[in-house]
C-alpha cells in the first residue's frame, strides 16, 4: 500500500497550467492528447505494453495496458494515478521474482486526465463489445449466485474478497474487493470468456461454468463494491402492476398442486415422501408475507432464501411475469385460515405460544456451540437488532414468523410446524446457550421453516441474540 510521488504533480501543474491551457481553450484539447501521449510513452512504457500482443505474466513488470480504454471505469482510473486506490497486487505483480509491493507512479490531476483521455481513445478493445452484457435486471440475489459462484469454482483461490469485513482467499492474482468500481463490465465479461486471451500462461484458469453462470459470475464482479450500482427489484416493476390471477390459478394448477396440493393444503401427489413437507400455503396469509420473500422465493427456489432445494425455481419456467400472476393469486386465494384442515395428526401438531415448548432442535456444529456474546446488550446494539427482527433481515424479517413481541405468532408462524419459537418463555430460553442461537440463525434448522440467514454479519447475529433475549426479561 505504499506510494511515493515523482514529483511529476509540480512540474505538470507548474509548467501548463501558467496561461496556456486557459488563454487557448480550443488548444486544449490536442494538448491534452499530446500530454496524455507523452506520458504514456515516457512514464508508463518502461513498464506497461500498450501495443502489441498479451504476453505471459513472468516475461512483464506490469500488467497489459492494450485494452486500458475498455477495462478500467474512469473514476477508479484517475484515483488510481493519483495515488488514490491501494494496491491491486497485494504481494507485488512480479511474484515469480521478488513479491514485493512496488509504489506506483504518481500523476497529477491533469496529467491523470489526460491519461485516461489516450486510454479511451487509442486503446479500446474491439473484442469487448459496448453493452454485451445487460445489468439493467441484475438483482442483488442474482449477485450473491455469482458470488457463490466464484468460492464453488476456485475463483477466490486466486483472487480475494471480502467475506464478512474479513478478507478471503489467496492473493496471487488481483484483489476484487472492488472490482466493480475499477472494471468495466463489458470487459469483464470478455475477459471471463476466454482468460488466456489476455494473460496466456501466467498461472490463469478457465472455469466450466454455464452461460448463465457466467451472467452471474460477471455481474458479481462488476458490481461488487460499487456503492452506486442499483440493483433491480422485479416486486416493483410492471409485472407486478399487470397482474392477472386467473392465469395466476392456472400457473398454480399446471406447476404448485402437485405438491402445495388442489387447495394448498400441502398434500399433492408429489408430497409424499418429502422432508421438509411442502408449504401450507392454505394456512399462510399471503398478503403478510414481503412481495420481494414471495418473489425470490417462487423464482430463485428454496435454496435461495435459506429453504430447501425441494421447492424448485420456477423462474426459468414461469417468467417474470407468470411468477408475479402466480403470487397474485396466492395472496388472493390464502389468507391465512385457521379453519383449514390440517394433515399433520393432532397430536405432533405444535401450536405456537406454549410455554415451555416441546423443543427438539438439533445441537448446532462444535465450531458454534462454544461462542459466546462478544458484544454489550447496548441500546446501539438492541435498536440494531430490533431492525433487523422487526424489519430489515433477509430473506425475511424474523418478526413474520417469531411474532412482534417474540411469542412465536408471526402471521407466517401460524402453519407452521414445528412452531417457531417463543422467545418469551424463559423457561425454554434460558436453556439455549448463546452459540447455539448463533448456530441455528447461521445455518437454520434444517427440516423446519426456520431459514438460513448467510448474509447477516456475525455481530449482526450477535445483536439479534441481545434484541431475541430481552423479550423474557
Ligand atoms: C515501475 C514500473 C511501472 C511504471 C513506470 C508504471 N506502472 Fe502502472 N503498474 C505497475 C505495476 C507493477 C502495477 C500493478 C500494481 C499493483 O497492484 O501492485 C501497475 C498497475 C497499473 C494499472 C492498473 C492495472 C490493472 O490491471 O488493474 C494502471 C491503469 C497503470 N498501472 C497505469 C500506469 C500508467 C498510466 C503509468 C504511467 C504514468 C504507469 N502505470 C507507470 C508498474 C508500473
Ligand atoms: C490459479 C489462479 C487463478 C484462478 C483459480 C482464477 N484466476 Fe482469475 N486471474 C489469474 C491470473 C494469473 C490473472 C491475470 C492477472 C495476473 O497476472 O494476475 C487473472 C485475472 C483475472 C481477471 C482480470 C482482472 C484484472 O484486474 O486484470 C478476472 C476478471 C478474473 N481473473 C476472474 C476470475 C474468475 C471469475 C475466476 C473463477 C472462475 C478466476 N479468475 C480464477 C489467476 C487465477
Ligand atoms: C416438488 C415440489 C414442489 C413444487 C412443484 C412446488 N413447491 Fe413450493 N415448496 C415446496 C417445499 C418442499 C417447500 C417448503 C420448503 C421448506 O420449508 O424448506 C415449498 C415452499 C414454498 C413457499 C414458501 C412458503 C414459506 O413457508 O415460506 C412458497 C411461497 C411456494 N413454495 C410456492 C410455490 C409455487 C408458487 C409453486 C408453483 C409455481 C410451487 N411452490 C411448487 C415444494 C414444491
Ligand atoms: C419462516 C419462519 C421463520 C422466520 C422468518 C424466522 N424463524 Fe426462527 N424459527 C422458526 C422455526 C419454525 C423455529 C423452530 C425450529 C426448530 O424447532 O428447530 C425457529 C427457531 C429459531 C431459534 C431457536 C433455535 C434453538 O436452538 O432453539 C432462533 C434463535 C431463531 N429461530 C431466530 C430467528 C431469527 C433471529 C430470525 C430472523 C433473523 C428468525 N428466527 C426468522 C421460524 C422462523
Amino acid at each position: 500500500m505504499l506510494r511515493r510521488s515523482f514529483g511529476l504533480k509540480e512540474y505538470f501543474t507548474g509548467f501548463f497550467l501558467t496561461g496556456f491551457f486557459f488563454v487557448f481553450p480550443a488548444l486544449a484539447s490536442a494538448n491534452t492528447d499530446k500530454l496524455g501521449e507523452q506520458l504514456v510513452k515516457d512514464q508508463c512504457s518502461t513498464c506497461h505494453k500498450f501495443t502489441g500482443i498479451p504476453e505471459s505474466r513472468f516475461n512483464l513488470k506490469g500488467p497489459d495496458l492494450m485494452w486500458g480504454g475498455s477495462k478500467f471505469k474512469r473514476p477508479w482510473l484517475i484515483d488510481w494515478l493519483t495515488g488514490k486506490e491501494p494496491n491491486i497486487y497485494l504481494k507485488g505483480y512480479r511474484w515469480d521474482l521478488e513479491r514485493k509491493v512496488q509504489p506506483h507512479v504518481i500523476l497529477s490531476d491533469e496529467g491523470a486526465n489526460s491519461v485516461a483521455d489516450y486510454f479511451e481513445k487509442h486503446l479500446l478493445d474491439s473484442s469487448a463489445k459496448k453493452d454485451a452484457i445487460d445489468l439493467s435486471h441484475f438483482t442483488e440475489l442474482q449477485a450473491a449466485f455469482g458470488r457463490q459462484l466464484f468460492i464453488d469454482h476456485s475463483c477466490s483461490g486466486c483472487h480475494q474478497i471480502m467475506d464478512d469485513e474479513k478478507t478471503m482467499g489467496g492473493p496471487q492474482s488481483a484483489t476484487f474487493f472492488n472490482s466493480g468500481k475499477r472494471l468495466n463490465k463489458d470487459w469483464i465479461l470478455r475477459f471471463n470468456s476466454m482468460p488466456p486471451d489476455f494473460v496466456p500462461h501466467s498461472g490463469e484458469f478457465v472455469a466450466d461454468v454455464s452461460e448463465l453462470g457466467l451472467h452471474y459470475v460477471t455481474g458479481f464482479l462488476a458490481t461488487e463494491g460499487d456503492d452506486e450500482f442499483k440493483f433491480y427489484e422485479p416486486w416493483k416493476s410492471n409485472h407486478f402492476s399487470n397482474t392477472d390471477s386467473n392465469r395466476g390459478r392456472t400457473i398454480y394448477k399446471e406447476y404448485c398442486m402437485q405438491c402445495h396440493g388442489a387447495k394448498g393444503e400441502g398434500d399433492g401427489p408429489a408430497a409424499s415422501g418429502l422432508e421438509p413437507r411442502p408449504a401450507i400455503h392454505a394456512k399462510m396469509a399471503m398478503d403478510q408475507f414481503p412481495l420481494d420473500y414471495l418473489y425470490n422465493v417462487v423464482y430463485y427456489g428454496g435454496k435461495a432464501v435459506g429453504k430447501s432445494p425441494y421447492m424448485p425455481y420456477w423462474g426459468l419456467t414461469l417468467g417474470e411475469q407468470g411468477v408475479a400472476d402466480v403470487i397474485a393469486f396466492m395472496q388472493e386465494e390464502f389468507k391465512g385460515d385457521t379453519n383449514a384442515s390440517v394433515n399433520e395428526p393432532a397430536s405432533t401438531q405444535k401450536s405456537s405460544g406454549v410455554c415451555p415448548e416441546k423443543r427438539t432442535t438439533r445441537k448446532v456444529s462444535f465450531k458454534y456451540s462454544g461462542k459466546k456474546n462478544p458484544l454489550t446488550p447496548s441500546p446501539a446494539h438492541l435498536k440494531a437488532g430490533e431492525t433487523l427482527y422487526q424489519k430489515n433481515a433477509r430473506p425475511m424479517a424474523c418478526r413474520l414468523c417469531h411474532g412482534k413481541k417474540g411469542d412465536g405468532k408471526g402471521p407466517g408462524g401460524a402453519g407452521i410446524n414445528p412452531a417457531p419459537r417463543n422467545f418469551t418463555c424463559s423457561a425454554t430460553m434460558k436453556s439455549i446457550s448463546d452459540g447455539q442461537l448463533f448456530g441455528i440463525i447461521k445455518e437454520g434448522s434444517p427440516g423446519t421453516a426456520m431459514p438460513a440467514f448467510k448474509n447477516l454479519k456475525d455481530k449482526e447475529i450477535w445483536q439479534l441474540i441481545h434484541y431475541i433475549r430481552q423479550f423474557n426479561k
